[in-house]
């Protein structure tokens, strides 16, 4: 089997210790090939020398929306910076977070940078990977405006099926984690159910929200298979099946083919 773990943070101080069995444990699992994300510029760089050390791994760089302050012109150029190395391929992640955020300017600080940074996506030709919490609207407001004519992914979708067939008529995919597995999991499964099988991808978001049977443990890549397990159950498929077409939709948003 072949899964590609499109989202993760094997740069988090949670695996310093023992990187090199999480990525093996990945390997014996079927999880070839792993994308990590930064969320500041200092993780982004950590990120892109992940992806130089390891084969297997690839880079999103950007600044996610609960780490803006202090953002500047500099900030820009930094990313700019960082998204011309080798194997990086997406901008992220970027995007909304209203969930942590509630002031009204600062939310608006979020919308500018966000838009700053999916400019900067444009300008380089890379798909962007989207962090949204509680901020549905102005993330298809700006998906609808902002983003168009650019690919992407909503990563660890948390929205209703309605917001995600507008998602899907752009051209963006949803990405599945280990909530789906929850029990109070209650809009996901319907949307995971309806979903074209080329509008989806797996993520972990690992070391955060680790699937059942692991759930509040630290997660890793190898639980991808979980997440992936409870896609097939809950759309009568093989876990082949999903492995196959979410690795080819990982490779079509990424440019990620192997070699
Ligand atoms: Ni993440």
């Amino acid at each position: 089997m072949n899964f590609v773990d499109t989202h993760c943070h094997l740069n988090d101080e949670k695996f310093a210790e023992d990187l090199i069995e999480v990525v093996g444990r990945a390997e014996n699992s079927g999880v070839r090939r792993i994308i990590n994300f930064g969320d500041t510029l200092k993780s982004s760089a950590a990120v892109v020398e992940l992806a130089a050390k390891f084969a297997n791994m690839f880079a999103g760089v950007g600044i996610h929306p609960e780490e803006i302050s202090g953002f500047d012109k500099n900030s820009t150029d930094k990313i700019i910076e960082l998204a011309a190395q080798k194997k990086v391929v997406a901008i992220g992640e970027i995007g909304l977070d209203y969930y942590w955020e509630k002031d009204s300017d600062t939310r608006l600080m979020q919308q500018k940078i966000f838009i700053e940074q999916l400019d900067i996506a444009r300008q380089l030709n890379l798909p962007v990977c989207i962090h949204e919490r509680e901020a549905h609207g102005d993330a298809l407001k700006i998906l609808k405006t902002e983003a168009k004519g650019l690919r992407g992914v909503m990563h660890c979708y948390s929205g209703s099926l309605e917001m995600a067939r507008e998602i899907w008529k752009l051209g963006w995919l949803i990405g599945v984690d280990g909530p789906l597995t929850f029990k109070n999991s209650a809009k996901l499964p319907e949307v995971v159910k309806a979903a074209p099988s080329e509008m989806i991808l797996l993520e972990t978001d690992a070391p955060y929200l680790a699937p059942v049977p692991n759930r509040g443990k630290r997660n890793e890549p190898c639980f991808i298979v979980d997440v992936a397990k409870k896609i097939a159950e809950i759309r009568g498929e093989t876990l082949e099946t999903v492995a196959q077409y979410t690795t080819e939709n990982a490779e079509r948003l990424y440019n990620i083919k192997e070699g």
